[in-house]
């Protein structure tokens, strides 16, 4: 177990950072750069445990990724069965995704760490063996074994159950190679960088409010695909910024892509003062440099439902940030925090706790009421969840202490550089 130690952090200070390269961008252009015919260069990608999975899964399945001075090349050329079991570490994205890459084209056998074997896989599989695809796991959980298919997959018409881009996104990959066009209708619109991307590479694909039609499509590789920053991991710098008199933090170079942003949108809403600055496109996605002024009086507000889809992994760190607003800030309709890499409504409930916040779970979110004084504790665990290492940061900064975060190896999954960048900007 690997211990972090934030000392307190220093407030009025002046910085201009950059974060790590958007997550869930940086695993579809590996991944789509796998199925494009010859060679994608991507500049930027996240180097996290979580985006080197899926890198190491093509590899095993025999694509060429290598990297370069900037970046990474790879070259799509269709996938040959792998020799082992493919480790999707901690990553659902990785391993749903690939359940939709792979689905009727190779036989492989996708595994996960502990965490990941406890997360929902009939959400993929189960449309996918609606277009033929033949797959077994354990109930519904990982493993996952795929079957190569003596023809392509069916065509269908699907209304995706669950609000998740993950799953869209497995079920328009595996569409791309069907016989026909497949239709998928979305309950609620969740992050489009599959669709931006896809359409970048040539797919025939229109969208039309939460309907998806996709036709049969060879990809075409981008000669320079420039991954913009995580937004998710600039909300937790935001956050903490927020929480600190005087400090001005300038993070350059974020993704603002509109379905991933509900969370700038929320800390606006609380008397946040976050800019947008320079915005351009990055390969069809928008992006911007953040500006956030500390110590602004902050008042809790209730998250819209529409909004969680487009939140839905900022939910911890604006809650960290709801302690030391006045009133109170009720999240709802995000039941899907129960299954991510934690139980995420009660890791973060708890971890809200321990700093003496007066937080509750209910069935479907989190209730915080701000402003009880804060006493960090000597030290917090995070579950294995990165989301929840995070979270602590914010709540240090929050209640001006030190904190040691005690399994924090998780937080790389998705943050490398992590302390890095945090003692850079505070
Ligand atoms: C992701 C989608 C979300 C998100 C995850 C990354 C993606 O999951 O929580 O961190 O890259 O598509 P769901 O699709 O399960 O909501």
């Amino acid at each position: 177990m690997r211990s972090l130690y934030l000392r307190p952090p220093v407030a009025g200070r002046r910085a201009r950072i950059r974060v790590p390269g958007d997550k869930s961008i940086s695993h579809r252009a590996f991944l789509f750069a796998a199925l494009a015919s010859g060679r994608t260069h991507i500049i930027g990608p996240n180097h996290g445990l979580d985006v080197l999975a899926t890198v190491r899964a093509l590899r095993a399945l025999g694509v060429n990724v290598r990297r370069m001075q900037l970046g990474f090349s790879v070259i799509g050329s269709g996938f040959c069965d792998p020799r082992r079991v493919i480790d999707c570490g901690n990553s659902g994205t990785t391993m749903r995704l690939l359940a939709g890459a792979l689905a009727g084209r190779v036989d492989a056998q996708l595994d996960g760490d502990a965490s990941l074997r406890r997360r929902p896989m009939s959400r993929v599989t189960t449309p996918l063996a609606l277009m033929g695809a033949r797959m077994e796991s354990r109930a519904g959980y990982p493993p996952l074994r795929i079957f190569r298919g003596r023809d392509p997959l069916r065509p269908i018409r699907y209304k995706i159950p669950v609000a998740s881009a993950q799953v869209a996104t497995a079920l328009l990959i595996a569409a791309i190679g069907a016989r026909g066009p497949s239709t998928f209708v979305q309950t609620a619109t969740t992050r489009d960088h599959t669709q931006r991307l896809l359409l970048a590479m040539g797919a025939k694909l229109r969208c039309s409010g939460r309907t998806l039609r996709i036709w049969p499509s060879q990809l075409r590789p981008v000669t320079k695909l420039r991954v913009p920053g995580d937004v998710s991991a600039a909300v937790y710098l935001l956050c903490a910024a927020a929480a600190l008199p005087g400090t001005q933090l300038v993070v350059r170079d974020v993704g603002v892509n509109p379905t991933r942003t509900a969370a700038l949108e929320v800390l606006r809403r609380m008397g946040a003062p976050v800019r947008l600055v320079r915005r351009r496109m990055w390969t069809n996605e928008p992006v911007a440099d953040l500006q956030i002024t500390g110590g602004a009086a902050l008042r809790n507000v209730a998250v819209p439902g529409r909004l969680v889809p487009n939140l839905i992994d900022e939910i911890p760190a604006l809650c960290a940030l709801a302690t030391i607003a006045r009133g109170t800030l009720c999240v709802r309709q995000a039941a899907e925090l129960r299954v991510k890499e934690s139980d995420r409504i009660e890791t973060t409930v708890r971890l809200l706790r321990a700093f003496g916040a007066d937080a509750r779970a209910l069935d479907d979110g989190i209730v915080v009421h701000g402003g009880n004084k804060l006493r960090a504790p000597r030290s917090v665990r995070t579950s294995g969840d990165h989301r929840i290492g995070f979270a602590a940061a914010i709540l240090a900064a929050a209640s001006h202490s030190c904190i040691t975060i005690r399994d924090s190896e998780c937080m790389a999954t998705s943050f490398p550089g992590f302390v890095r960048i945090w003692r850079e900007a505070f």
